[in-house]
């Protein structure tokens, strides 16, 4: 598997944010997944841009940064000079989508699109040749923890479809319900950038976690 494990600070102790940080940067994780949430485009909220640049100040990993948010537009710049190195958007948070993303490639960061589990793949046509990533929901955002959706599987067809007639260098994300027990499969449906939160931090030993979500295959022969 030839992939990218990408940790998920929103399960992070925020109390010692620092420490999971170095956690992280001493991990074989790939990027740091940082999950901001507005309380309207999902019901909970997680952080904002002064914690962004907290833990852009200690991170030595590319900081992958999803907008859970409305108006994302708004915030693009400030999310860049906080330190993000990607930024995801919800295409079902922005009505001029491809403006959005010419800006965010402006700014000199990767541009990516989630969808949400309802919205339908084919939806990303007219933009996928735009996208550096494209992030498949597969729990509901607003909250780490929940159960993995089945129905993502066919969404990864469904992109890989789309990545091969459009886009072979695009990356896919999935984000949600992800661990040890799912990760070859949807590495094996066509994800290749894997956010993982509480499979990692609720583990007893999230270092070596990250490094079994990095190696699924000597895990699994173990
Ligand atoms: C959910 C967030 C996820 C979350 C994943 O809205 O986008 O990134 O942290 O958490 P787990 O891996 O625990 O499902
Ligand atoms: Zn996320």
């Amino acid at each position: 598997m030839n992939h990218l494990v990408a940790p998920s600070i929103l399960a992070a102790d925020f109390a010692n944010l620092q420490r999971d940080i170095e956690l992280i940067n001493n991990s074989e994780a790939d990027l740091i997944h940082v999950d901001v949430m507005d309380g309207m485009f999902v019901p909970n909220i997680s952080l904002g841009l002064p914690v962004v640049k907290a833990v852009y100040k200690h991170a030595k990993k590319p900081l992958d940064v999803h907008l859970m948010i409305v108006q994302p537009e708004r915030y693009l710049k400030d999310f860049k000079e906080a330190g993000a190195a990607s930024i995801t958007v919800h295409y079902e948070a922005c009505p001029n989508l491809h403006r959005t993303v010419q800006v965010i490639k402006e700014l000199g960061c990767k541009a990516c699109v989630a969808i949400n589990p309802h919205t339908t793949v084919a939806l990303l046509e007219d933009i996928i040749l735009d996208l550096d990533m494209v992030l498949i929901m597969s729990v509901n955002p607003g909250f780490g923890g929940q159960k993995f959706i089945d129905n993502t599987y066919k969404k990864l067809a469904d992109i890989k479809a789309l990545k091969r007639r459009y886009n072979p260098e695009l990356l896919i994300e999935v984000d949600g319900g992800v661990d040890e027990t799912n990760i070859v499969k949807l590495s094996d449906a066509g994800a290749n950038v894997f956010v993982a939160g509480n499979a990692v931090f609720a583990s007893a030993d999230p270092t070596a976690t990250i490094a079994s979500l990095k190696h699924p295959g000597i895990l699994s022969r173990s």
